[in-house]
């Protein structure tokens, strides 16, 4: 068992890493988990800490660049003596930080959906999985729109794995892929251009985008620029939130799709009063999304670990994060024991002209973490 700074004299804080780009082109959505993270645990310590002692976040800004997420997690669990870190937006930051955390056993909690197929003890995962997003979106989309996919992704590992697992759900459906394109992650406007042409010529039914950051704001108001219309031919998209809609313009963003645990919308006294705090701290016209509720409930889970834990030995409270429930304003969800990944609900939205998403379907409970699709493969 490690004995780490944190672990000192009762009334000390219980001091935790925030990781989250507070600058560059991921700062988009990322700038809303590190704001997610700060509300929970301002929550937390209102109600008077954990066991007695308050929270306090030390906080980086790896300001969207890989070598960066791997040097501060580093310095977080030696220099700063911490264990617990919230972080990481994109997979590849995520396995930047990953074998800093597994060296050096601290915890990572990670409130993004990605592309799956991955397990580590040292990472908590509280986003959606393919079998809690793509899944039921690719379902939607054949029976709403047709089976003629184009993919549109920035060029890293989660676009690429994700459009590998929506291949096999289009092709398992009698569908195919036309068009199959990707863009750098800092993409400019003009890098759009060529993609839209393309699309022009193949006019897909549908457009699934995996396209993150910055960039998504291009993507959309080039689609928008070039005179496609959503209601024949919607970009769908398991990323694109609330906040990539206002940035790009709600007009822009209005008809288009997508799958995720969580939207604003969703009716439920706990998300109303979410809603409320959230919008009291950062603003009237602020909007939650999926990646600030997933950062939220993180910490109000990982402060129920800690409780029973009394220590942020990974060791020690990982057992008790493992198991853990939690009202979130999704709806409940629960850490998976097995995989350390969250039972999270499947939301299918459309954008409406208020920056909203109207809610087409839904799961009628949380739907079990599956993120090497065993259980969803032997369904097939
Ligand atoms: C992602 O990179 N997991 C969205």
């Amino acid at each position: 068992m490690s004995h780490r700074k944190n672990d000192g004299l009762l009334g000390e804080p219980w001091r935790v890493g925030v990781l989250f780009s507070r600058s560059g082109f991921m700062a988009l959505i990322e700038e809303t988990q590190y704001r997610g993270t700060m509300i929970a645990i301002e929550e937390i310590n209102a109600r008077g800490g954990v066991n007695g002692r308050e929270i306090v976040p030390v906080v980086y800004d790896p300001a969207s660049d890989n070598a960066l997420f791997r040097s501060q997690a580093r310095r977080m669990l030696t220099e700063e003596g911490l264990s617990t870190i919230f972080g990481c937006y994109t997979s590849s930051s995520r396995k930047s930080v990953l074998p800093v955390v597994e060296r050096l056993n601290g915890l990572l909690w990670y409130p993004t959906l990605y592309e799956g197929f991955e397990f580590s003890p040292n990472i908590i995962y509280t986003g959606a999985a393919p079998n809690q997003n793509s899944m039921a979106l690719c379902e939607y989309l054949v029976e709403n729109y047709g089976s003629r996919f184009y993919f549109v992704g920035s060029d890293y590992v989660y676009p690429r794995e994700s459009n590998r697992i929506m291949r096999e759900l289009v092709a398992e459906r009698g569908g195919q892929v036309v068009g199959e394109r990707y863009v750098p992650l800092n993409a400019r406007r003009q890098d759009f251009f060529a993609v839209m042409h393309d699309i022009k010529r193949q006019m897909p039914d549908v457009i699934f985008s995996t396209v993150v950051g910055s960039a998504t704001v291009l993507l959309y108001q080039t689609y928008h620029d070039f005179g496609l219309n959503p209601a024949n031919m919607p970009i769908a998209s398991l990323t694109t939130t609330e906040a990539e809609i206002r940035a790009m313009g709600c007009d822009v963003g209005e008809g288009h799709l997508t799958a995720a645990p969580y939207f604003q919308s969703i009716s439920n006294s706990r998300n109303d009063n979410f809603v409320r705090r959230y919008r009291a701290r950062y603003g009237e016209d602020e909007a939650t999304n999926m990646c600030v509720e997933a950062a939220y409930f993180q910490v109000h889970m990982f402060a129920r670990a800690l409780e029973c834990a009394n220590t942020l030995d990974t060791d020690v409270l990982r057992p008790m994060v493992l198991g853990q429930s939690f009202e979130a304003p999704q709806g409940e969800v629960r850490i998976d024991p097995k995989c350390s990944h969250t039972n999270v609900w499947s939301r299918i939205g459309r954008a409406t002209r208020s920056g909203q998403f109207e809610i087409l379907r839904q799961s009628l409970s949380p739907v079990l973490a599956d993120p090497y699709l065993i259980a969803a493969r032997a369904a097939v």
